[in-house]
């Protein structure tokens, strides 16, 4: 295989395929989106045109709190054989980001704030898709956590938090289901962007990672930058990184060696995925599993005795998401559902005595409220308010939402509050309701999931993945995730989610692993065995139901900085009524082990380790106590006395975080070059090119504005294919002052690429 094959092998045909070779044995790679159901364009285009309809899965946020890894393996495997009847080779999924801050646009895109439910759930999920035939793309590969600037932000994390909350999921799904490909972030981590990332590539690698590196749509800065330090297919295609690699491989900057290793592992991949010949799936079969997993992901936060409702019972539904259910988030994640259960419909086809209102005005819905038994309000967000390319301003519903539901609680007894969004709001109204469920954004199936969950016919199970906080600022990462336009400092290092409000006191509305049931557990009879613990559970009540147990694991005593309890392990268990079961938790080295940054390396310190089972974090029902071998006096950077409050608020002085990194934060210089956005440019003397571009309403159809003057410029590389990464030289000169020499680079790249 000659050079300029190679060259061409290493960046895509087009925005969804690789190219091919018949003629070396290298079939092309169709790819598509993504992990909540198939995402297959109808015709390519900008933006996130029109898809062919397909099963809308529950989005992960709302699968994380299923616990339960054997679902999202039969998910994983419904999901194979949706790609192999649309002719897709590798699914882009899944996305297993930790959840920093909940306003992050795409959270209900990711499991869990916990590396361990995130690796666990990705593991099974990948395991599913690939024992079918179909790769998957274990993305955002890494520390990609917020979407404000997300294709230049730097990610700055200090090594310890980064390998025990960051890299801890990835380094699972490497060990547990070797993923065929790894999408890197668009972010930079640390200064160096994740496509060019070559200590975020080899450490994969050192993991066990033998498969692409493939960089997310448009997420290369430097095509050879890229290909010298790791990466292996740059995504999209005509995106004309050939004549930057040759350029590089011919000034010997890219050696032969890396060249030939991508190509290696795109022929591998090539030549490992199935190319099944499309054939149907059994529709009905998977929009069962939706409902089951839909069922199973709806969390019940609240029940003063109101749940479950009966049938003779006279019902008020309001709000329209209860008749048009929000079943997923915005995005490349989004799925044109083949049919989604609203709830009305399910009431009507059910023949349940109810009246539906908007809630558009407060006192009818009251009047209405008052001719009826129960209220069940639904709330939440309509479609385009969680979405990927940008995050939200705030963790509240709508003042009317808050306002209505608030009404409700005043003006009757019985009020049942299900929201409907990917990640915590904040609950104003939450010792007035009755009863408050979580249902996520449950895919095609929700409406049927939560109204079999209302009238007891499933028990409910799931349990909260995700903190919900009682207020914004209380949130860890509150100062510093949308502080800084281009760079995002990790202050709150390895006190994130339920590690920061469990160890440090602060109240939450619910806690992680939250979640009540119709039913009663209990469990008793701890034993350690050896590098194990078990226990008896027995289902006591009156319901057939499933239920998560943990195993969590504390070091009062240590000599580091650690959080005060820590989910090791975790098993989703049905018993039915009177049904008792015995756990075994088997333990392994990794649940007692820390990272030491002077060691680089897992290490256990010695000492009398606390483990507990539990439910929530903050439920713990049996304790022991095991002592572990292991070193003295270990090192951490992260120290207790950093973390400082102020009216409340978590503050961690700048001085103090570069202490935890060992280095001082670099200053950020606003450079023009190929990855300034509008923004940058209006801080330069191009006010007006920028203020007159990002001014025009709908640039691109469907892409809010601000995330157009949040793109960098080599981004337009990909809104047409007469544009080359020349031409994006000679804007840069141009913008640099050098009009002459950058308009005369700009023309000549434009009249060859038209050749
Ligand atoms: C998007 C997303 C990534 C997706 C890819 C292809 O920008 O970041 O998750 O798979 O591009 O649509």
């Amino acid at each position: 295989m000659d050079n300029q094959k190679k060259i061409a092998l290493i960046a895509g045909r087009d925005n969804w395929h690789t190219r091919d070779f018949p003629e070396e044995g290298i079939p092309v790679v169709t790819m598509s989106d993504g992990p909540h159901g198939l995402r297959v364009e109808k015709k390519a285009g900008i933006g996130f045109p029109q898809s062919v309809p397909a099963v809308a899965w529950p989005v992960l946020s709302a699968l994380g709190c299923s616990f339960d890894t054997e679902l999202i393996h039969e998910i994983g495997t419904a999901l194979a054989e949706e790609c192999i009847a649309e002719g897709v080779d590798v699914l882009l999924a899944p996305g297993i980001n930790h959840k920093r801050n909940p306003l992050c646009g795409r959270n209900f895109e990711y499991f869990s704030e916990d590396p361990v439910v995130s690796g666990e759930l990705g593991s099974a999920y990948v395991n599913g898709l690939q024992e079918n035939g179909i790769g998957a793309s274990l993305k955002h590969y890494a520390a990609n956590s917020r979407e404000e600037g997300r294709l230049v932000t730097d990610s700055i994390v200090e090594e310890r938090t980064l390998h025990e909350i960051y890299l801890r999921a990835f380094d699972t799904v490497i060990h547990k289901a070797k993923p065929w490909t790894m999408m890197m972030a668009y972010n930079m981590l640390n200064g160096i962007y994740c496509c060019e990332n070559e200590f975020l590539m080899n450490h994969a690698r050192k993991e066990g990672f033998d498969g692409v590196f493939v960089s997310d749509w448009g997420g290369v800065s430097d095509p050879a930058a890229s290909l010298i330090h790791g990466l292996n297919l740059i995504m999209p295609g005509n995106h004309h990184a050939d004549a930057k690699v040759q350029e590089a491989l011919e000034k010997g900057i890219l050696s032969q060696d890396k060249l030939d290793e991508s190509v290696r592992c795109i022929s591998d991949l090539a030549k490992k995925v199935s190319h099944h010949s499309p054939k149907p799936y059994d529709i009905q079969k998977h929009l069962d599993l939706a409902l089951k997993a839909a069922e199973e992901s709806i969390v019940l936060l609240k029940n003063d005795g109101v749940l479950p409702v009966k049938k003779e019972q006279s019902f008020l539904l309001v709000g329209n998401l209860l008749k048009m259910s929000n079943h997923g988030g915005n995005g490349s994640s989004k799925v044109e559902a083949i049919s989604v259960d609203h709830v009305t419909d399910i009431f009507d086809k059910r023949k349940i005595n109810y009246a539906f209102y908007s809630g558009k005005s407060i006192e009818k819905t009251i009047r209405l409220a008052k001719e009826k038994d129960i209220v069940i309000i639904g709330a939440g967000y309509y479609e385009n308010e969680e979405s990927e390319g940008y995050d939200r301003k705030n963790m509240r519903l709508s003042s009317h939402q808050n306002r209505l539901i608030r009404e409700l609680c005043n003006n009757h007894d019985h009020v049942i509050v299900v929201i409907q969004t990917g990640s915590p709001v904040e609950m104003p109204w939450k010792e007035d309701a009755e009863g408050i469920l979580y249902m996520n954004l449950t895919g095609c199936r929700g409406g049927s999931a939560l109204t079999n969950i209302l009238f007891g016919m499933t028990c409910p199970s799931a349990r909260l993945a995700e903190t919900f906080p009682q207020k914004l600022e209380d949130v860890p990462s509150y100062a510093h995730f949308s502080d800084n336009p281009h760079q995002m400092e990790y202050r709150e290092g390895i006190f994130t989610g339920y590690r920061y409000y469990d160890t440090f006191d602060i109240p939450v509305n619910y806690g992680f692993g939250h979640g009540l049931s119709y039913t009663h557990f209990s469990y008793s009879d701890l034993k350690t065995g050896d590098y194990s613990v078990s226990f008896t559970l027995k289902n006591d009540g009156d319901y057939d139901a499933r239920n998560t147990v943990c195993l969590y694991i504390g070091f009062k005593d240590s000599s580091i900085t650690r959080a005060a309890k820590e989910l090791k392990a975790f098993q989703s268990v049905y018993l039915k009524k009177g049904e008792e079961k015995r756990i075994v938790f088997n333990l392994d080295e990794s649940m007692f082990q820390y990272y030491d940054i002077q060691k680089h390396d897992w290490m256990i310190e010695e000492g009398m380790y606390q483990l507990m089972i539990g439910g929530a974090v903050n439920e713990i029902f049996l304790q022991t106590e095991m002592y572990h071998e292991g070193i003295q006096n270990p090192y951490s950077s992260i120290q207790k006395e950093f973390y400082e409050f102020s009216e409340g608020k978590l503050h961690i002085e700048k001085a103090s975080f570069e202490k935890m990194l060992g280095r001082q934060i670099p200053q950020f210089k606003n450079n023009i070059d190929a990855d300034s956005s509008l923004k940058d440019l209006e801080l330069h003397t191009f006010r007006f090119l920028a203020k007159v571009l990002s001014k025009k309403k709908e640039l691109l159809p469907g892409v809010r504005l601000s995330t157009i003057q949040e793109t960098p410029l080599r981004q337009i590389l990909m809104a047409d294919q007469k544009i080359t990464w020349e031409t994006i030289d000679g804007m840069v000169e141009l913008l640099n002052g050098m009009p002459v020499k950058g308009i005369k680079k700009v023309l000549k790249s434009l009249k060859s690429s038209r050749l």
